[in-house]
């Protein structure tokens, strides 16, 4: 039997798992994409295919959307506003949280229930237990949709401001993508000694695993807004900066990916925080 009809704007990678999770889980699906020969395989395994967004809009209640950007999102919904009138709506294509509020204004003025999405998962954890997915917006779009959104993970709503799932999801990113480059630095210094990058990664991998778990008691003194617990200062942190950037570039490395903290530090230091927590940096981090 089935558990309800859902259509999906978006063949890519991730659409295309999702709309197979969605099928094994016993929805009926539409499938619109823009290259329509992505749709033949779908079709063969149940689905429906649409030949335009207007007819996806018009066969289903609920509708995910999963393309490339805002751009896209906003050049297939704008035009069927109209159809999509009293519908779901369930963006789960990557935009920044300004991009997700417009998308919700927009959305608003049209009538249509309005729900962000953010997926932290790649296509082949979709449905497996690591996958999470971060959702923001209009409560009652949640509830409708989350048996069907369940089947993609774990499922958080995260706030009733469209934002706040892309928020979490670019936050979240940028912590990953700081955290590669540091793999990346590593790998280039130790290179120069002939270790593989395997190798270099392997070691990285145990040093932050030993590390990540002070992260909690780091982001307390954060929290505590003094920072004067007494822990790693500034004029501390400083000293072992500069030794880090001056070894990479004895070694024939650029030390660019090392510059930025370097540069809070010591914008710290000369304006006499030496002593201060070095956790202070994230006070610099608001543009005033
Ligand atoms: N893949 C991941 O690991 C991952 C993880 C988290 C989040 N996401 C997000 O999920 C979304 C989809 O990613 P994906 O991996 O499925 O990407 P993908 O494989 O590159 O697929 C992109 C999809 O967007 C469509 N598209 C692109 N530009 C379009 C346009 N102007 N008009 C209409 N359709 C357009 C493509 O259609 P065509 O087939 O016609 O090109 C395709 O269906 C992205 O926002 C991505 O950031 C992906």
């Amino acid at each position: 039997m089935s558990q309800g009809t859902i259509s999906i704007l978006g063949l890519g990678n991730m659409g295309s798992v999702m709309t197979e999770r969605l099928r094994a889980a016993g929805y009926t699906t539409t499938v619109w994409n823009r290259t329509a020969a992505k749709t033949e395989p779908h079709v063969k395994a149940g689905s429906t295919a649409a030949a335009t967004v207007a007819a996806a809009v018009a066969a289903s209640d609920l509708i995910l959307v999963v393309l490339l950007d805002h751009a896209s999102v906003r050049e297939h919904l704008d035009p069927v506003a109209a159809e999509l009138e009293g519908k779901v709506v369930v963006n789960l294509t990557t935009t920044t949280p300004n991009e997700a509020r417009d998308t919700a204004a927009w959305a608003a003025d049209h009538g249509i229930v309005y729900l962000d999405g953010a997926i932290m998962a790649t296509p082949d954890m979709i449905g497996e237990a690591g996958s999470l997915l971060f959702y923001s917006g209009s409560e009652n779009a949640y509830a409708i949709a989350r048996p069907a959104l369940e089947t993609f993970g774990t499922a958080q709503f995260v706030g009733t401001d469209a934002g706040v799932a892309s928020l979490k999801d670019m936050a979240l990113l940028s912590a990953m993508d700081l955290m590669f480059s540091g793999f990346v630095q590593a790998i280039a210094m130790m290179r120069t000694a002939g270790a593989t990058a395997v190798d270099t990664a392997v070691e990285v991998e145990a040093w932050l695993a030993a590390m990540l778990p002070h992260g909690k008691a780091l982001a307390a003194i954060i929290d505590g807004g003094t920072y004067d617990t007494g822990g790693q200062n500034v004029d501390f942190a400083l000293t072992g900066s500069t030794s880090m950037i001056t070894a990479s570039r004895e070694q024939g490395i650029r030390a660019d990916l090392l510059e930025s903290h370097h540069k809070f530090l010591k914008e710290l230091s000369a304006t006499g925080h030496g002593n201060s927590d070095w956790l202070r940096v994230i006070e610099l981090l608001t543009i005033r």
